[in-house]
């Protein structure tokens, strides 16, 4: 088991397979990309399903999500998905995406095993997107999101960054318009995780804002099944149901007392949180011939000194130095 000195135990393995990306979010990185990770300290497909076998089978992880960069850029998802889809215990399978390359995927990543995407949409404007991401997709994401829909990758969930005077006069529009198609939205809080480090408190339009402006079109109650446990998401019952809509707020309101996620990067390490300072190499163990149980001891002593939380709102708070594009989400 993954535990950490305050009983958290982590269960959801969140594995980045490039930190590349086809679009140059602003919130994320600037327009000419970063400098890429370079190729021969990339794990290969074979290293990742062992690190995945291992933690399923020694470690206790019950979910796995891909998440990138952009992870539909890695030439061999389908067949990670499909080698971790055969592991016993069988994983939860899940995909984190900006959707561009979804469309093309959809199916072969359902065949493959996997269960089901988030896809990240700001807007549902085409020219708003091209400002925000800098690239002309904003087509290939809506038909990659019916693509997923009709390939049972569900429920597919919305993951909408809002930003101060670019896109957060559409929370209300974005609403009504995911739950027409069917699909989850959730709002996030913008957090200090960009490469150019610009981030500011305000600049970052808060949970209580978008519930606020939401508040002017919908009726929005707390949910109240609420088995939320450790999602990140708190979530509200819209206009009496059954559409939701969800709030992650990792900045006003952190969920980090019942987190139960550990990650590993596209170049094999291992972090215990996304503003982690410290990271703990199993690239360097593995290539030089660990074994599977020396390597779940690494994976447990990492975790083991988790701190209690991001500590955002600490004086001493310092920005990870890897930005969020190579961390995964
Ligand atoms: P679900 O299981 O579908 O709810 O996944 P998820 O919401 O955890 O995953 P997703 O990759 O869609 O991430 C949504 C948002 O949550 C992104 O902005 C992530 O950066 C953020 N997020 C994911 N994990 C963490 C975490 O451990 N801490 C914080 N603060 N934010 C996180
Ligand atoms: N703060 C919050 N969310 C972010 N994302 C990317 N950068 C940030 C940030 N600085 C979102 C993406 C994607 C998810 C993985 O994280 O929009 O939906
Ligand atoms: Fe790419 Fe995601 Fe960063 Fe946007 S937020 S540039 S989609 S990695």
């Amino acid at each position: 088991m993954l535990l950490d000195t305050f009983g958290r135990q982590a269960v959801d393995l969140r594995v980045s397979l490039t930190d590349r990306c086809n679009l140059r979010c602003t919130y994320c990185m600037p327009e000419q990309g970063l400098q890429w990770l370079a190729k021969p300290t990339l794990l290969t497909d074979e290293e990742i399903v062992r690190l995945v076998g291992l933690a399923v089978r020694e470690l206790g992880i019950r979910e796995v999500r891909f998440t990138g960069g952009e992870p539909l850029l890695r030439p061999g998802l389908v067949s990670i998905v499909a080698a971790c889809a055969e592991l016993e215990p069988r994983p939860e399978l899940s995909l984190t995406t900006n959707g561009v390359g979804l469309a093309r995927t959809a199916e072969a990543l359902k065949a493959a095993g996997l269960d089901r995407v988030n896809v990240s949409l700001d807007t549902l404007d085409a020219e708003t997107f091209h400002t925000l991401t800098r690239r002309q997709r904003h087509q290939d994401v809506l038909d990659g999101l019916a693509a997923a829909e009709s390939a049972g990758l569900t429920p597919v969930k919305i993951n909408t960054v809002l930003m101060r005077g670019v896109n957060d006069h559409e929370a209300a529009d974005l609403l009504a318009w995911t739950l027409d198609h069917g699909y989850q939205l959730r709002f996030i809080e913008q957090m200090p995780l960009d490469a150019q480090h610009g981030w500011t408190r305000d600049g970052m339009v808060t949970a209580a804002e978008i519930l606020e402006r939401l508040g002017e079109r919908f009726t929005l109650t707390p949910e109240q099944s609420a088995a939320r446990g450790a999602a990140p998401a708190e979530r509200w019952v819209v206009d009496g149901g059954p559409g939701t809509v969800g709030v992650i707020a990792s900045v006003t309101r952190p969920f980090c007392r019942a987190c139960d996620r550990t990650r590993l990067t596209a170049d094999g390490q291992v972090r215990d949180c996304l503003f982690a300072t410290g990271e703990t190499d199993l690239r360097t163990a593995l290539r030089d011939g660990a074994d599977d149980a020396e390597l779940a001891a690494l994976w447990r002593a990492a975790m083991w000194g988790k701190k209690a939380g991001a500590g955002i709102d600490d004086p001493e708070f310092h920005q990870p130095e890897r930005p969020m594009s190579a961390i995964g989400g």
